[in-house]
């Protein structure tokens, strides 16, 4: 993808990211279409379908020459990143969609021979958008976010992780996490993978450990962490595989040695 034609997606995807999002914010209060998927607590609604299709149809549209990867069934099933590849989920924390009807975010993730090159995290009712493109920095809306505090110590970090990895589990060494939440400064858990990333990028938010995302939770926010200076990797500090559900550990980087080696082992 030369500069021109990089430019060009970047501001296409972030028009069509900004309309999607407010059509969300102007149809917020009308009855909602729920369904389950794996579980009960696996939600859908109406609008996670609608938001995925008008990206599909778009990219159709403008670049069918591109290839989308998404959650509900959209996209394409993928076996490699050649070319561009668009991925896509239309509304990260669709339960907090439903139960809150905020703290949910539309995330883009676009990346051309397995090289993510733009990254876009969109928390609809806040309207703010977190965007980069690669070697340029991430911004909030029009403010640069600056590089991440270069010493940084676990003791004053903040550290996002759902609760349920403190708890005797078949992922991870569960006493050693909680070791690490009582080591840390506090810990936060928001329901949406693509603000908590956002969050790690803004530097609000220092460390995000989860035990499974699929690529469409954290293509966009992988992106806007490297341009801020830190780092995403498997829990266990192995590189990612872009197309397959993963363990993620993203933070700041003075930090990450510390965490993959003192207090995450994972049970494989
Ligand atoms: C979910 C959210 C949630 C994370 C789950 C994801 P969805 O995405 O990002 O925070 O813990 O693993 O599946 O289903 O709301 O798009
Ligand atoms: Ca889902
Ligand atoms: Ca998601
Ligand atoms: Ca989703």
């Amino acid at each position: 993808m030369n500069e021109q034609e990089r430019k060009r997606v970047y501001e296409q995807a972030k028009d069509w990211i900004l309309d999607a999002g407010a059509h969300i914010r102007n149809v917020i209060d009308e009855p909602l279409y729920i369904d389950t998927k794996s579980n009960p607590n696996d939600l859908v609604t109406q609008m996670d379908r609608d938001t995925e299709r008008f990206f599909a149809d778009k990219i159709n549209q403008h670049y069918p020459e591109h290839h989308l990867f998404s959650e509900e069934g959209f996209g394409e099933e993928l076996d490699s990143l050649q070319g561009t590849v668009w991925i896509v989920d239309p509304i990260d924390g669709t339960m907090n969609f439903v139960h809150q009807k905020k703290h949910f975010a539309i995330s883009i993730g676009i990346y051309f021979d397995g090289v993510g090159e733009i990254g876009l995290i969109y928390n609809v009712m806040e309207d703010e958008l977190y965007h980069a493109i690669r070697g340029k920095g991430a911004y909030k809306n029009d403010k640069k976010l600056p590089q991440l505090e270069p010493e940084l110590s676990l003791e004053k970090s903040i550290l996002i992780l759902n609760g349920f990895w403190a708890c005797e589990n078949n992922r991870i060494n569960e006493r050693k996490v909680q070791a690490l939440i009582k080591k840390v400064r506090g810990t936060r858990s928001y329901g949406s993978a693509a603000l908590e990333f956002a969050y790690v990028a803004e530097g609000i938010a220092d460390a995000y450990l989860t035990m499974k995302l699929a690529p469409w939770d954290y293509a966009a926010g992988v992106i806007l962490v490297e341009e801020v200076g830190g780092i995403t990797t498997q829990a266990n500090g192995k590189t990612l595989d872009l197309l397959s559900n993963s363990t993620i550990l993203s933070c700041n980087q003075t930090i990450q040695e510390q965490l993959v080696n003192d207090y995450i082992e994972l049970k494989e």
